[in-house]
Formats: C-alpha cells, sequence, structure tokens
C-alpha cells in the first residue's frame, strides 16, 4: 500500500511516499529558513505563499524519487492540524485536489499524532509508552496506549520549549531557528557558571511553564550589556539555559513514567533533535530501569514521512474513509486526545 504523506503546517513543505506503513521510499522537505530568517521567526503570510509555490514541485519531487507515478498511490494523507491556518490550507486543498482527480482516498491527520507515531518509521516499540511531543508550538507529554488512544498527561501553560530556544536565540542575536543554533553555542560554554531558574510549577504537577527563565535570561542579558560585573559569555548564557529547558523536561517525563507506571519512553518533535536531551534522557531512563527511544533527526523535525506513517495507521484502524471532502476542514487548534 503506498501512502504520499503531505505537511504544510507550519514551515516546511514536505512530501514523502511510505509503503506497508514501514518502508520510506521517499522523504522530500523544503524548509523556509532563508525566507523567515531575516525577520527572527515565522511570517505566516510569506509560508502560505510559499507552500503554494513550491507544494506540487515537491510532491512530484517525493512521487519520482520513490519511483512510483501519481496514479499508484492507494492513498493520501494530509495534516489538517494544528498549525499556521494559511499554511494548513494549502497542503489540505492541494491533497483535496489529487484525491478528487485521481479517485484516490484522502485522509486528515494530526500533526501531534504524525510526531508521536514518527519512531515507527523506524522501529515497532511496544504500547504503552510516554511521549514527550517537544516542538516549537507543543510541548505534551501523553500517554500512548496504543494507535489512536491517547490521553494528554500535561502540556506547557505558556512557551513552547521550541518557542523559548528562539526567543533566546533572537535575544542572543542568532539566527532563526534559535534550538541548533543555540545548541552549538551550548557546547562550548559552561552551563553551571549561572544558574537560570526552573519552573516545576505545583508539587506533582506534569505542566511545563518557560516564560519565566526566557525573562530570566533577558534581564541577566540586559543587565551584562549594562556592564554589572557579568563575564559570562553567549556560550555560558545558551548552555544555562538549554540546561534549564533539559532539566525541567527530563524531571516531568521520569514523573510521568512513574505516575503512569510505565518504562517506554518516546521523545519527538523538533527540540528532541537536541543532543545534550537526547543524552540527559537516556542517562535519567538508563537509571530508572526505563527504556528511551529517539526518531533520528529528520524525523524530529517537521517531516511529510510521520504525516505518512499516522496516516497509514489511522487508515488501517478506521477501515473505511468518509468521501466528504467537506468534512476534512483545516483547523489550527486541534487536539489529540
Ligand atoms: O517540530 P518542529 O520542526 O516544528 C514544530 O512543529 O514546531 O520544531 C521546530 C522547533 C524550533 O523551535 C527549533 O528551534 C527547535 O524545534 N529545534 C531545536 C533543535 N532543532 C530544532 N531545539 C533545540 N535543539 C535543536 N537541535
Ligand atoms: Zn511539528
Amino acid at each position: 500500500m503506498l501512502v504520499l504523506g503531505l505537511e504544510t503546517s507550519c514551515d516546511e513543505t514536505a512530501a514523502a511516499v511510505l509503503k506497508d506503513g514501514d518502508t520510506l521510499l521517499s522523504n522530500v522537505i523544503n524548509d523556509q529558513i532563508g525566507i523567515h530568517s531575516k525577520y527572527g521567526g515565522i511570517v505566516p503570510e510569506l509560508a502560505g505563499r510559499s507552500h503554494i509555490e513550491r507544494v506540487h514541485r515537491v510532491i512530484e519531487e517525493a512521487v519520482k524519487e520513490a519511483g512510483a507515478q501519481l496514479r499508484d498511490l492507494d492513498l493520501i494523507a494530509v495534516t489538517m492540524g494544528p498549525g499556521l491556518i494559511g499554511s494548513l490550507l494549502v497542503g489540505l486543498n492541494t491533497a483535496k485536489g489529487l484525491s478528487y482527480g485521481l479517485n484516490t482516498p484522502m485522509i486528515g491527520v494530526n500533526h501531534l499524532e504524525g510526531h508521536l507515531l514518527a519512531i515507527f518509521l523506524q522501529k515497532k516499540i511496544q504500547f504503552p509508552f510516554v511521549a514527550l511531543i517537544v516542538s516549537g508550538g507543543h510541548t505534551d507529554l501523553y500517554l500512548a496506549a496504543n494507535f489512536g488512544q491517547y490521553k494528554l498527561l500535561g502540556r506547557t501553560r505558556d512557551d513552547a520549549a521550541g518557542e523559548s530556544f528562539d526567543k533566546v536565540g533572537k535575544m542572543l542575536g542568532l539566527p532563526y531557528p534559535g534550538g541548533p543554533a543555540i545548541e552549538r553555542l551550548a557546547r562550548k560554554g559552561n552551563g553551571k557558571a549561572h544558574k537560570f531558574p526552573r519552573a516545576y510549577l505545583e508539587k506533582g504537577s506534569l505542566d511545563f511553564s518557560f516564560s519565566g527563565l526566557k525573562t530570566s535570561v533577558r534581564t541577566f542579558l540586559q543587565q551584562r550589556e549594562q556592564g554589572n560585573r557579568i563575564t559570562l559569555t553567549d556560550e555560558d548564557i545558551s548552555a544555562g539555559f538549554q540546561d534549564a529547558v533539559i532539566d525541567v523536561l527530563v524531571d516531568k517525563l521520569i514523573s510521568a513514567c512513574k505516575k503512569e507506571k510505565i518504562s517506554r519512553i518516546v521523545v519527538t518533535g523538533g527540540v528532541a533533535a537536541n543532543g545534550a536531551l537526547r543524552e540527559a534522557v537516556r542517562n535519567a531512563a538508563q537509571s530508572h530501569g526505563f527504556e528511551a527511544s529517539f526518531p533520528d533527526r529528520i524525523f524530529c523535525t517537521d517531516n511529510a514521512a510521520m504525516i505518512a506513517c499516522a496516516g497509514y495507521h489511522k487508515f488501517v484502524r478506521q477501515k473505511s474513509l468518509s468521501a466528504d471532502f467537506k468534512a476534512l476542514d483545516a483547523k489550527a487548534n486541534l487536539p489529540l486526545e
């Protein structure tokens, strides 16, 4: 069964072809970093316009690389939310056009389910597991009981972890996206030179908060600028900030496993590309006898292979599809539960 995945929820125009739910034949990702970097963040109108310009070429490339033709496709899986509405609409309407023109069924996929199931592109892990989805738009902890059965355990109350990386990156004058740039600087810095605050919230809470940390870094940088005897380098500040984010993520992840009595962990989403986070999760998991899995970096950041994978599993469990195209609407907010 050949599934075309299509992802345009944010600033990646991506298409992929997946065979039988586990064999990836192509994975084309066209990022828009060059477009948004000079603004220090994503400009939604420019994102939508760029998707329109590139989506057809990206699909063509993905199908060609898979050695297939459009008419060979058995299913079109497309992200329907959550995300930027103008961006989502481009993918969704392109999928509707293809589906109608080719008479091929289509299925709407929740972007978060894509992130959560990305690990299945590499290995079949057993349910149940605790998933930390940590990206530019989300910092969510889920209990995944089975395909399609997810329970939200905790989420950020303000900024997403990736968003805080991007905002702190901007304060430090780093290019967008801030995450990879901060990780590079942090490798050369001393995270212990200054301890930035960790927000654990009320006892037992599995929610997150990163806006206080962001403000703390801003205040610290202002003080440094005013010459308040602060000798820390950008490298030290990056390392200190990154450590603060990682400490809280790991702490809540382990607490969630203990609370739910689950020993399998999946960390996914753009921030899961961070090497220091992966190492910290691996170490914490090992010391508790838990098993931690991470998708390869290319499957952590936004991609269409994960959408094809989630679409395939949704199709298999639903067995039939609504032929009503109108029922498939783009949703800026779309809960996973
Ligand atoms: O999953 P993703 O590609 O898009 C969303 O669904 O949001 O995640 C993008 C986020 C950005 O905030 C980016 O700064 C962050 O992931 N990110 C990283 C790293 N690579 C990407 N954060 C920390 N370290 C990284 N290496
Ligand atoms: Zn994402």
